[in-house]
């Protein structure tokens, strides 16, 4: 079987020769081109999987020839041959797109491994970004920041849901974006077109939300002053959003029992049941089943509403997703407090990394709005960061944990600083390249999620 097809140009015959055959050898199919025409020919019309070209070339030199192969395969990689002493240009290379590059004269089982390399790279990139096309355009969660595998596969179950009308249970710590999501499942089902009503169960005493809820005849209670629809008949073909349902008075628990059930209920005060169709979306911070234990929460209820369960995880576990979140604030703050900021200083960012975020996706929110009404300039210094926090309000832990973190969140923000260029990041953190890559490994890092 052909292992992919690389073509190969150097003005050098002989050493075009001898790379055809360790390459062929390796099961390669080989192009040799001695001239640029030749190779731009083999590039047009040849499926080539990957590319070797020397620096210097016949007639011009090999980055700006890389250049004109990018403008027609843009993804192809591409490993530049340079003569020793000409590693400035290399980098250069590097910058401009190549994967790697290899120093004559060199040892072919180098440069086996580096196409080796790039191949498994590149196959990695198109998986990736089927996926990532899977996830961003086909349901398009334009507003909803996911870098975190944690978030791709809460967005990837949004989508499913989003297609049936059954009970959807959020649970997750304050300011996670239980909200966003329940908003996310309505604007991307059936339902779009018609309301999305969202009340908070803990905000109202109980009379009062059982007259939001279902609504009320003409002097039902004192004060019902006239008939009125509750937020069930408004919502209805649409979605209801119950939150902090952990808090609704057992009172209303058995009412709300019965909507689920038979999709009916008496407004207060009316003899005559109204029916409606809704589809229901509960959310919760606390734990309910301990709610249920102590007697707090009808446990037949729980299992109406703990249909569908999405958890969403707090922000200290994936923490990935804090630089392009802090990107999309950035932005979205701009307009109405009319500033430019372009981003935030190294340490800044770091100092967001290594926060615990107790307040989840709101807090940082929350820190990069006032971080932005504060900065005088277009980027964030770290003075405007947490300035209240002072250094490491958290728990110790224990020294091997402390450091994975530490070494985790580190690399994140050497390839954010890079835009995923692993030699950059790799020669930012004084490590070989390969060193480096096990590092990724270990972390379960993507450096791919990191390039633009
Ligand atoms: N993944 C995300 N991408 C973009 N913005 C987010 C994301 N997650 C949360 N937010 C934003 O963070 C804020 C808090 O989110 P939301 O109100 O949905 O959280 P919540 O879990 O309902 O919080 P609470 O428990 O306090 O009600 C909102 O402004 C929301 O838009
Ligand atoms: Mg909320």
């Amino acid at each position: 079987m052909i292992a992919g097809k690389i073509l190969v140009i150097d003005d050098d015959s002989n050493l075009l020769e001898v790379i055809r055959m360790r390459l062929e050898s390796a099961n390669y199919e080989v192009v040799t081109a001695l001239r640029e025409e030749e190779a731009i020919e083999a590039v047009r019309k040849d499926l080539l999987d990957l590319a070797i070209i020397d620096l210097q070339l016949a007639s011009r030199d090999g980055i700006s020839f890389m250049e004109d192969v990018h403008g027609i395969i843009p993804d192809l990689p591409v490993i530049i041959l340079t003569a020793y002493g000409t590693i400035e240009s290399a980098v250069e290379a590097m910058k401009k797109g190549a994967c790697s590059y290899l120093t004559k004269p060199f040892d072919p089982r180098e440069l086996l491994l580096q196409i080796e390399m790039a191949m498994e790279n590149r196959k990695l990139t198109s998986e990736i970004k089927r996926l990532k096309g899977l996830v961003e355009e086909k349901y398009n969660f334009a507003n909803i920041i996911a870098r975190s595998g944690k978030m791709h596969d809460i967005l990837a179950q949004v989508a499913l849901i989003a297609k049936t009308d059954s009970t959807v249970y959020i649970y997750g710590e304050s300011g996670t974006g239980k909200e966003l999501i329940a908003k996310a499942i309505h604007m991307h089902s059936e339902r779009k077109n018609k309301p999305f009503v969202a009340i908070n169960c803990s905000a109202l005493p109980e009379t009062l939300l059982e007259s939001e809820l279902f609504g009320h005849e003409k002097g039902a209670f004192t004060g019902a002053l006239k008939k009125t629809d509750g937020l069930f008949t408004q919502a209805d073909k649409g979605t209801i959003f119950l939150d902090e349902i952990g808090n609704m008075p057992l009172s209303l628990q058995s009412k709300s029992l019965r909507v689920l059930q038979e999709q009916q209920f008496h407004p207060l005060g009316s003899k005559k049941p109204v029916k409606v169709d809704v589809r229901v979306i509960v959310a919760t911070n606390r734990d309910i089943k301990k709610e249920v234990r102590e007697g707090r929460f009808r446990e037949d209820l729980f299992y109406r509403i703990h249909v569908i369960p999405i958890n969403l995880p707090p922000l200290r576990e994936r923490k990935d997703d804090i630089p392009p979140l802090v990107n999309h604030f950035i932005k979205k703050f701009s307009r109405p407090m009319k500033k430019k900021v372009k981003g935030l200083t190294p340490l800044a960012m770091q100092k967001l990394m290594l926060h615990d975020w107790p307040g989840n996706v709101r807090e940082l929110e929350n820190t990069i709005e006032y971080a932005m009404a504060m900065t005088t300039e277009n980027i964030i210094s770290e003075d405007l960061i947490l300035p209240a926090s002072g250094l490491s309000p958290e728990p110790l832990k224990p020294l091997n944990e402390a450091k994975a973190e530490f070494e985790k969140n580190y690399i994140i923000h050497l390839l954010e600083l890079t835009k995923g260029n692993i030699t950059r990041a790799a020669d930012l953190a004084g490590r070989y390249r390969a060193d480096f890559y096990n590092l990724l490994k270990k972390h379960r890092i993507n450096p791919e999620e990191f390039k633009e």
